[in-house]
């Protein structure tokens, strides 16, 4: 697991648990807390599983014998990975990038051209816990691309309870998740938890239309995002629209979200860390710019929280709608 914090402990501490060798590479900071707490996870189903003998390293030699390699670095820290991967890892080793937004692959295979790239995606939500305790709190298999050296592991990740599904094209399942994704910087902008964010209704609007102005792109360019959910993505920005009293009711299922759980773009400005916004609507304003089209909603997202690393101010849903009509 390369970049080992809260999908790496999670994935690599479900492999581990279930008998798969696994080398967790990240910080310190990170060895410390597991060596003093030890690795314990949790998840919605009510597993609770501790980790014995994790092997903890934070030098990016300790991945040079691996065979598969999992990275799981925040976007912005995919170019200083491969970078250190390129320099120990053996001709030949897969590595996945299972990371959020479309084009962490592509940066992954600019540096590691002896090696194979596959791109993937976690569906699921991963909170770090602190005090070496880390919980799924949302169900899903892992997406990757299909890929035939895969086949050895798919039996060890079946084992870990997080089989792998493959796909023929993960671009759409990777653009389905993005869609989603495009709460994350509304979010944070909220100060809000999720699911208080997502009961009000201005809020969903501004989720609605930074999706729809996506889907419009999207489908400019033929591709038609995957359905990771039960609703249909084209239909999720009508469904947003609703008043509270009628979302709740359709899509109550969307809000049974713990009441303390926030997105990672919120803790990232929490904890002063640049954010992946330029991975996810920098993601949509460059699919715009590929069609010569504008994108005003998704520009208008990434100049805020832009701003918003620099310095913090929690908006109102009115407040934030009324800035991305404009
Ligand atoms: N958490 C979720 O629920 C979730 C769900 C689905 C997808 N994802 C996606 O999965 C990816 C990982 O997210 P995450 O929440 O697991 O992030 P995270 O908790 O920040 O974990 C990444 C860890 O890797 C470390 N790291 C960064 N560069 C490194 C390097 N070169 N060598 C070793 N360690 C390095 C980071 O340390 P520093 O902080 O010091 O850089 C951090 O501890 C992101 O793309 C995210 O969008 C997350």
């Amino acid at each position: 697991m390369y970049g080992a914090g809260g999908i790496g402990c999670y994935v690599g501490g479900r492999l581990a648990a279930t008998g798969t060798p696994v080398t967790f590479v990240g910080r310190q900071r990170m060895a410390d807390e597991l060596a003093a707490q030890g690795l314990r996870l949790t998840d919605y189903l009510g597993a609770d599983l501790r980790v014995d003998d994790v092997r903890y390293e934070t030098l990016p030699a300790a991945a040079a014998e691996a065979d598969l390699v999992l990275v799981t670095v925040k976007s912005a820290g995919t170019k200083a990975a491969a970078g250190e991967l390129a320099d120990v890892l053996k001709p030949g080793t897969i590595v996945v990038s299972f990371q959020n937004g479309i084009r962490n692959g592509a940066i992954l295979r600019e540096r590691l051209k002896d090696q194979v790239v596959v791109p993937g995606m976690v569906p699921f939500n991963v909170l770090n816990r602190g005090g070496g305790v880390f919980h799924q709190g949302t169900e899903g298999a892992l997406d990757v691309q299909r890929h035939p050296g895969l086949a050895p592991y798919v039996d060890s990740f079946a084992r870990a309870g997080l089989p792998l599904k493959q796909h023929d094209d993960i671009l759409p399942v990777q653009w389905a998740k993005l869609l989603l994704n495009l709460n994350n910087p509304i979010n944070a902008l909220s100060d809000l938890p999720l699911r208080e964010e997502l009961s009000q209704r201005a809020y969903r609007r501004c989720l609605a239309a930074a999706q729809a102005e996506t889907l419009e792109l999207l489908d400019a360019k033929g591709i038609t995002p995957a359905r990771l959910l039960p609703i249909p993505m084209h239909r999720f920005p009508a469904i947003l629209r609703l008043p509270d009293f009628l979302f709740r009711r359709l899509a109550g299922k969307l809000l049974a979200i713990d009441p303390l759980a926030r997105t990672s773009m919120w803790e990232d400005l929490q904890a002063g860390r640049p954010t992946e916004i330029d991975y996810l609507n920098g993601e949509v304003v460059r699919l715009a710019d590929s069609l010569d089209r504008p994108a005003p909603v998704n520009t208008k997202l990434v100049q805020l929280i832009r701003e918003a690393e620099v310095i913090r101010r929690p908006w109102s849903g009115a407040d934030l709608l009324r800035e991305l009509q404009g």
